[in-house]
């Protein structure tokens, strides 16, 4: 038998999928929590585990306000090579299936993402557009955009002013001189990405924890849910009462308390949860 034979076909995680597809169904708010995992199958590597970056670079080398100032090249370099490598990624099933239920409830779905790659607005504009060439009308992807809590890595921020944009090409780190300086102070650009020790924005953050308070249902997907404040979200929707459904490759420290835990990938999981809604 060959692994897709058995997707599918072994019934508790044929009655999960059906148990989380209720929830949703009768939910009338959701909120949905991802992190690197979600990425995982569009090439994006994750961050722990066995294959994750923080096994092969240490963050306090790479991604704090003190590395930065010790070594902005190293820094560069290192998130050069990482937006390089997210360029080249598209979004996958897992996007695109939670880009669809946003859409088919707008004001009453919102996706929070630790990830800083940018596939969950990929996968908005994408179903989005699939939607208005089988309709013909206007469908606006917004719904659909989640809110970035670690922010994102195609921007540059200012390290001194608040000075944010797209980052308009490729860094050259082999000097100095080739790192991009903010047009407004003359301070250095960073990637508008919040690094450990960091604050996280206040207004994301408190959008996020709103939205699992209102929700029902809170969906976490491909997260270690060792992150905090991003990990709170299921914790805060679980004590306002709304039930929690985890979709994960292997158990995390939320699944024994999850009213659903399914284990497998999300880009085969989460398309089948949307079909039995
Ligand atoms: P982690 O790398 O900690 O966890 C990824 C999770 O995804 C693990 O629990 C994996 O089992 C799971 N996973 C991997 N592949 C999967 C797949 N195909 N389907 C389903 N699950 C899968 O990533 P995060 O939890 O996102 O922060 O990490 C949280 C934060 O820690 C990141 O945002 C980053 C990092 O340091 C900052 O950079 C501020």
């Amino acid at each position: 038998m060959s692994e897709q034979d058995g997707e599918g076909t072994d019934p508790v995680e044929v009655r999960r999928v059906a148990d989380a597809a209720a929830h949703i169904r009768d939910a009338e708010r959701v909120v949905v929590l991802t992190g690197a995992g979600i990425s995982a199958e569009s090439g994006v590597p994750t961050f722990r585990g066995t294959a994750g970056l923080w096994k092969s670079f240490r963050p306090e080398e790479l991604a704090t306000p003190a590395a930065f100032v010790r070594d902005p090249r190293l820094v560069w370099e290192w998130y050069g090579w990482r937006r390089a490598l997210i360029a080249e990624c598209s979004p996958n099933a897992a996007h695109r299936a939670l880009a669809s239920l946003a859409l088919d409830r707008p004001g009453r779905c919102t996706i929070v993402t630790q990830n800083v790659d940018g596939l969950h607005h990929v996968a908005a504009r994408e179903v989005a557009t699939g939607r208005e060439a089988a309709t013909g009308g206007d469908v606006s992807p917004e719904p659909a955009f989640p809110l970035e809590v670690h922010g994102a890595i195609h921007r540059d921020r200012c390290s001194d002013c608040a000075f944010v944009d797209d980052a308009p090409g490729p860094v050259d780190a082999t000097s100095d001189l080739g790192l991009p300086s903010c047009p407004r102070c003359g301070a250095l650009l960073r990637p508008d990405v919040v690094w450990f020790g960091e604050a996280l924005d206040p207004n994301t953050l408190e959008a996020a924890m709103d939205a699992a308070h209102e929700a029902d249902v809170c969906l976490v997907v491909g997260t270690s849910a060792l992150v905090y404040p991003a990990a709170s979200v299921p914790t805060v929707t679980a004590a306002g009462g709304g039930a929690v459904i985890e979709v994960n490759l292997e158990p995390t420290p939320l699944s024994r308390s999850a009213n659903v835990s399914l284990l497998g990938r999300a880009g085969d999981l989460l398309p089948r949860i949307l079909e039995a809604l």
